[in-house]
């Protein structure tokens, strides 16, 4: 079968792999969809901490079940499942304390140490397979992952019925958020991207108050601003919209030595709360049913799927911000264009 492999740092290449057999408590998957992300970009790169070359990339999945090796009970062959890639080593003090996902030896599928899905089929540790609906687009569930992120990303901010949040970036993410924060209880949501494409998907998904810049907002102040860029300039202009009391939360993943400034004194006289939110931590599952009980507006989410041969092309254009999700469908015959 085949796989793309990062062979080493800035390099890959689609390359013919041998078939794989689900060993204990393994399950073996056929790729349906798996998203690109900013994480892929790093790990080709070279740029994410920890990553053995070479890997099979790709953490954000979907698909259907071929085989499950012995011990694994809760899915069956012909199951349509989503995958979570986290793993975890379950004895650092982190894990101990139950703060898995901040493992000092967190293993990603795709990402880190264990191959990913950007292949025909994969195998995926039976506790990290969920068990999808036969009617739940098998395609669009390759969302589910990034979902369990915001989800976590919720779990952590101070939440109150009736508060305004303000995101940066309607990228995938910012639009998670962004659609989450209604059943978060909040009485409005605005959301800020600096290209026009990225504002037409969040109107398109169903987000009222979208702009180019917060300036254009109707509010000076929000009690939650969440960055979904990763980009100093946009933190640098999201945190002192916080009003007094409220949260900002580092969503977005910025480069390792960046630096952002902000003003201490506000964050003491304000009682400015700055919190960040890494992967998913116990979310995947409510993700599912999140996912599945119509919390997000996918199809608007979606806009190219490409073949494994295409897969360059697809990063190429995820490098240059063009399309919104773009995924491979590993066992596809051909590109699309969805939107
Ligand atoms: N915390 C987590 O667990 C987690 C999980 C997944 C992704 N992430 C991170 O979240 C971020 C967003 O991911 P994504 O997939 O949506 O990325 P993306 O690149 O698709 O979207 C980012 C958006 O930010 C916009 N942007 C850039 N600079 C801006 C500015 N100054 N003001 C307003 N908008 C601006 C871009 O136009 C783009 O649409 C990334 O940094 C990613 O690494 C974090
Ligand atoms: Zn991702
Ligand atoms: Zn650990």
């Amino acid at each position: 079968m085949r796989a793309i492999v990062f062979t080493e740092a800035g390099k890959l290449s689609l390359n013919e792999v041998p078939a794989l057999v689900p060993g204990h408590k393994e399950v073996l998957i056929e790729v349906a969809a798996v998203g690109i992300c900013g994480t892929d970009v790093h790990v080709l790169d070279g740029e994410f901490e920890g990553t053995v070359f070479p890997l099979v990339p790709g953490h954000e999945a979907s698909g259907t079940v071929l085989a499950v090796g012995d011990g694994v009970n809760h899915v069956v062959p012909g199951d349509h499942v989503a995958v979570n890639p986290s793993t975890t080593c379950g004895e650092c003090e982190l894990c101990l304390a139950g703060k898995t996902n901040l493992c000092r030896n967190w293993n990603g599928l795709g990402v880190v140490a264990s191959d990913g899905a950007s292949t025909e089929q994969f195998t995926a540790p039976a506790a990290n397979v969920y068990k999808l609906k036969p009617e739940t687009d098998l395609y669009e569930a390759a969302l589910i992952e990034p979902l369990a992120c915001a989800i976590r990303g919720y779990d952590i901010l101070p939440r109150k019925m009736g508060e305004h949040y303000l995101v940066y970036g309607a990228g995938t993410m910012g639009l998670l958020m962004a659609q989450l924060a209604p059943r978060a209880g909040a009485a409005s949501v605005t959301i800020v991207d600096l290209n026009e494409n990225r504002r037409q998907a969040a109107r398109d998904v169903g987000i009222a108050n979208v702009y180019a810049s917060a300036d254009e907002a109707d509010r000076d102040v929000w009690d939650v601003v969440i960055d979904c860029t990763g980009v100093v300039k946009a933190i640098e202009d999201g945190l002192p919209r916080v009003k007094a009391g409220g949260t900002f939360q580092h969503f977005g993943v910025a480069p390792v030595e960046a630096k952002a400034g902000y003003s201490p004194f506000r964050v003491y006289r304000d009682e400015i709360n700055i919190v960040g939110t890494m992967a998913v931590l116990n979310s995947f599952g409510r993700a599912v049913e999140m996912f599945e009980a119509g919390a997000i507006n996918s199809t608007p989410m979606i806009s190219h799927s490409f073949t494994l041969d295409e897969y360059e092309e697809a990063l190429a254009m995820f490098r240059a911000g063009t399309g919104r999700k773009l995924q491979i469908r590993p066992n596809d015959s051909k590109s699309r264009v969805l939107l």
